[in-house]
């Protein structure tokens, strides 16, 4: 086994003060279902901590009331090589989130692409430094030809994967990076050919089984060596650890009532 080596990342992240559960655009979400914001303000602080002890740089932006979901900051931009592309959201709901991160990114002088198709920033998109690929997940949120302009802006090959299970509506619920070349990911959640094209790409994968996609433990954020995944994911937490990584776990039940988890919470910046 070669050795695994931690990189310290960039991230972005939004407080959920505004947090709730009002519309269902997701299966999980049901807006019968008791929820807190201070309960998940509580627990996303926590993911905040987690990755700062290990090292990692969190940038926060300003929540917006009326924006329930934006705490969801892995759907609002998709960043590779210091450019990033504009998140496009697919439900009228979520739509005002995409203006709130480009200022934000445009006021840090980066350099903004909107989108013109479709998509859900980095929830649906997965970078692999090492190969220089992007993986593009489409089907349920992000357009086909919202994976085909991220190859145009960003200028890094795409691989299109097509998501068939409405549960891992998002890329980031059923596929993660490991490390700079290697995943872990849920087949069931991917077309017959989808599957074969992983398999192809990484032999080497950590491959995860209902429960854990399930538990979202797919929905997790590695440094090369650390994974940060939710409390829940306990069968996924024993595979990465058999795998030579090491698990750090962080609770966030309150948004999984929303449908999201870690990874959700995390745009990475990539300058
Ligand atoms: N309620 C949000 C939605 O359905 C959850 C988004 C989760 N984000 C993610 N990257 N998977 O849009």
């Amino acid at each position: 086994m070669t050795e695994l080596v931690a990189r310290p990342r960039t991230y972005l992240m939004c407080p959920p003060a505004h947090f709730a559960v009002e519309y269902v655009i997701n299966p999980w979400m049901d807006p019968a279902a008791d929820v807190s914001a201070a309960t998940a303000l509580n627990q996303w602080s926590g993911l905040v901590d987690t990755l700062r002890e290990l090292g990692h740089t969190v940038f926060t932006i300003e929540p917006e009331a009326g924006l329930p979901d934006m705490v969801f900051a892995a759907n609002g931009s998709f960043t590779v090589d210091g450019k990033v592309y504009g998140a496009k959201f697919r439900y009228e709901q979520r739509q005002a989130e995409a203006g709130a991160y480009e200022k934000w990114f445009r006021a840090q002088g980066w350099t903004f692409t909107p989108a013109t198709e479709t998509n859900e920033g980095e929830g649906d998109f997965v970078y692999l430094p090492e190969r220089g690929l992007i993986l593009g997940g489409y089907g349920f949120r992000t357009d086909a030809r919202g994976v085909a302009e991220a190859a145009e802006v960003l200028g890094r090959p795409v691989v299109p994967l097509k998501l068939v299970d409405p549960r891992f509506y998002h890329l980031d619920t059923a596929l993660a990076s490991l490390s700079d070349d290697n995943i872990v990911y849920y087949p069931g959640a991917f077309s017959e050919a989808s599957q074969a094209i992983l398999r192809q790409l990484f032999p080497d994968a950590v491959i995860a089984d209902d429960a854990d996609a399930l538990a979202f433990g797919l929905n997790l954020v590695s440094d090369g060596k650390n994974v940060v995944l939710n409390t829940e994911a306990d069968g996924l937490a024993a595979k990465l650890e058999a795998a030579g990584f090491t698990t750090v776990r962080v609770e966030l039940a309150e948004l999984k009532k929303s449908g999201g988890s870690v990874k959700c919470c995390i745009a990475e910046l990539r300058d």
